[in-house]
């Protein structure tokens, strides 16, 4: 029988990786984008249905006949454990079988203030008794990565994170994993702490800008509050500036790091280099 395998986020970052790479891993499988805006979604050659995690009542006609949930984890920091609470409740009201949910590395230990809404997701997830795979997703590679162009202007690259090191990950790398989590019953019950392979400090990474660039960027570190300011001053809201600088300072103690190697594991094959994602950016 056919699987229906649907996707949150569909038109985000991740979402559409995601959709990617099921195309590759469920060739047989029928892939569902659920999504606040379908126009924006027309690119994506699936069928699209509306989709608001915060307009409950909208959310269980679109879940019909789903197998598998795909549940990306919201960019809305406005009650974003209630949007999902009101998802995991249409999920379960529509018969959806599975719910595949993106939470954050150590989602139910991490201290990062982040990790807070994932932890109250994952707790939602188990209070339901719905069958969930939990993918704790690491820190995007492209967070450090993102703004090269910004640092290299500016003539250093800044953060919190003195010495700690992390694993980040491509989102490519994590959009892999939701696919084959999402196509193999296999993965049910599961729970997976997903980072990158390749483990570095922010000392490390600045040498590799520097390399590529040709020019010495180094790492500043900063104290948190400053680094918090600084954001604002780039426009952030106060909130999320104050939870961004929150979680490069938890970094610094590990917050982001994992060795386990499951994510290269769960998608047979390395996770993306340092060196390739640093070349990607700089292009
Ligand atoms: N691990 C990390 O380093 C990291 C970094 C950043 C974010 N994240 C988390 O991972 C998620 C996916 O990352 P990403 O890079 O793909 O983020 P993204 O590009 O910002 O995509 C977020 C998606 O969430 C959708 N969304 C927001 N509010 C919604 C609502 N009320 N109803 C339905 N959909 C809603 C957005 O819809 P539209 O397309 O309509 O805007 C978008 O498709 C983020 O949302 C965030 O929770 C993780």
């Amino acid at each position: 029988m056919t699987q229906t395998i649907a996707i949150t986020g569909a038109t985000g970052q991740l979402g559409r990786l995601a959709i990617a790479a099921l195309k590759t891993r469920a060739p047989g499988a029928r892939l569902v984008a659920l999504v606040r805006d379908p126009a924006k979604a027309a690119d994506l050659g699936i069928e699209a249905r509306a989709f608001d995690y915060t307009d409950p009542a909208s959310l269980q006609a679109p879940l019909n006949g789903i197998d598998v949930l795909v549940l990306i984890s919201s960019n809305d920091f406005n009650d974003r454990a209630g949007q999902h609470r009101n998802v995991i409740a249409a999920a379960k009201a529509a018969g959806v079988g599975r719910i595949v949910y993106t939470s954050i590395l150590k989602g139910d230990r991490s201290p990062m203030i982040l990790a807070q809404d994932h932890a109250a997701t994952e707790a939602a997830l188990a209070a339901s008794g719905m069958v969930a795979t939990l993918l704790r997703n690491g820190w995007y590679t492209e967070n450090y990565t993102g703004n090269l162009a910004g640092a290299l202007a500016a003539g250093a690259i800044v953060g919190v994170n003195a010495e700690g090191p992390v694993a980040p990950a491509t989102r490519a790398d994590f959009a892999e994993a939701i696919a084959v989590a999402a196509s193999d019953a296999a993965h049910a019950g599961k729970i997976y702490e997903l980072a990158g392979d390749e483990a570095f400090t922010m000392a490390d990474f600045a040498a590799e800008v520097s390399r590529q660039a040709g020019k010495v960027v180094p790492y500043a570190p900063m104290p948190q509050g400053a680094y918090a300011d600084l954001l604002k001053s780039f426009g952030l809201p106060e909130g999320f500036a104050l939870i961004l600088a929150d979680s490069d300072a938890r970094a610094g103690e590990g917050a982001l790091f994992d060795d386990s190697r499951t994510l290269s594991s769960l998608i047979g094959r390395p996770t993306t280099p340092l060196s390739v994602a640093v070349k990607a950016a700089l292009a």
